[in-house]
């Protein structure tokens, strides 16, 4: 069990609700969601949607539901899926894309997350009667294994004119979606605008205990709320979810701001440590990764030394190690974690 005194900086995804959510869920008014009857939903649905500058929303359990509810809705099975190559679609929704979708993941290669268009272009292969039919690009926004870069608007746009080139539809993880708005200080629907349909998070930095929202135009969100119910994703009473998430949309976006300010503080921090190893151009949101390899020592290593002094991390890769600022984590967390930081570094050194 973990408990509060860790400064836990594993995901933004332990950010529990405010008292003003809380509050929030006490006095939801409430109804049957799967009738359609739950005022609190439809008041989120509408909301998200017009946030996002589209026609329709639909609140859903989680963001890997809201991944595979959007990819079943916009293909049919034995399609392929052209996706990037570090996507969290592709590395940590188990295989559901191919299991329960039942879909071709076609991976390619990005910088930071940005793919080129040409490659895009070359991914989706002629007709042909050897070829899975194409239907669908995705992107992620902000990247998650690149370390929560920024897939800005004019790059999405690049590629939304070869999917459109294509007739094929184009697709967001836009789980931190309002991280990268944030951080470019633009309105969302710049990014959405060239996207045909996404999702994004209320779970993580905005602070909510459940759920994700998919938006699009009403045919694609009709699809999806079936799509949902096939798989068990039909709510009743969700107004208590989507109670906080009504005051995420209206309160909790522009404080994303102290998250990136303090993930830089502790980035430029970590790059002081002799023997870590970090690239501050990769810190554009709420996430840092650092290396740990030149101390001769595993992720999961240094990760225990870490816990054994309060603070808590993930490992990426055999020597990456990534920790996320969000709501709780203030700068004197991140003062402290430098200064533990520090210290082990410095034992291990006189270990060796
Ligand atoms: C980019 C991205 N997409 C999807 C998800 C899945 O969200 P959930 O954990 O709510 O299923 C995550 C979770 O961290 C994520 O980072």
């Amino acid at each position: 069990m973990k408990t509060k005194e860790f400064i836990d900086l594993r995901s933004d995804t332990v950010t529990l609700p405010t008292e003003e959510m809380l509050e929030a869920i006490r006095h939801a008014e409430l109804g049957d969601d799967v009738f359609g009857d739950d005022p609190t939903v439809n008041k989120l649905e509408e909301l998200a949607a017009k946030k996002m500058g589209k026609e329709a929303a639909l609140l859903v359990a989680s963001g890997t539901q809201a991944n595979l509810v959007s990819l079943m809705s916009n293909t049919k099975r034995g399609d392929l899926v052209i996706l990037e190559a570090e996507s969290h679609m592709y590395w940590y929704e188990v295989g559901g894309l191919s299991a329960i979708a039942g879909l071709l993941p076609w991976p390619i290669e990005s910088n930071l997350g940005v793919l080129d268009p040409k490659d895009v272009e070359v991914a989706i292969r002629p007709k042909d009667i050897h070829f899975p039919e194409p239907a669908l690009i995705c992107i992620e926004n902000t990247h998650n294994r690149h370390g929560g870069t920024v897939v800005e608007p004019d790059q999405i746009k690049a590629v939304s004119e070869v999917t459109k080139a294509h007739g094929l539809k184009l697709y967001m993880d836009g789980a931190r979606i309002f991280n990268a708005a944030v951080a470019l200080k633009v309105d969302v629907k710049e990014f959405t605008k060239h996207v045909d349909n996404l999702m994004f998070c209320l779970s993580k930095g905005l602070s909510c205990p459940v759920g994700s929202i998919v938006v699009g135009n009403q045919e694609f969100i009709e699809k999806a709320r079936k799509t949902r119910k096939i798989l068990g994703g039909g709510m009743r009473q969700a107004g208590i979810i989507a109670a906080p998430g009504i005051i995420a949309l209206e309160k909790m976006i522009d404080r994303l701001e102290e998250d990136h300010k303090n993930a830089r503080l502790l980035a430029e921090g970590i790059a002081k440590v002799d023997g870590l190893a970090i690239n501050l151009g990769i810190v554009q949101t709420n996430m840092v990764h650092f290396d740990v390899g030149e101390l001769g020592i595993t992720a999961n290593q240094f990760i225990s030394e870490l816990e054994e002094n309060s603070v808590l991390a993930l490992t990426l890769a055999e020597n990456k190690i990534r920790m996320v600022t969000h709501r709780g984590i203030e700068k004197e967390h991140i003062e402290k974690t430098l200064s533990i930081l520090e210290s082990i570094v410095k034992e291990l050194r006189l270990k060796r």
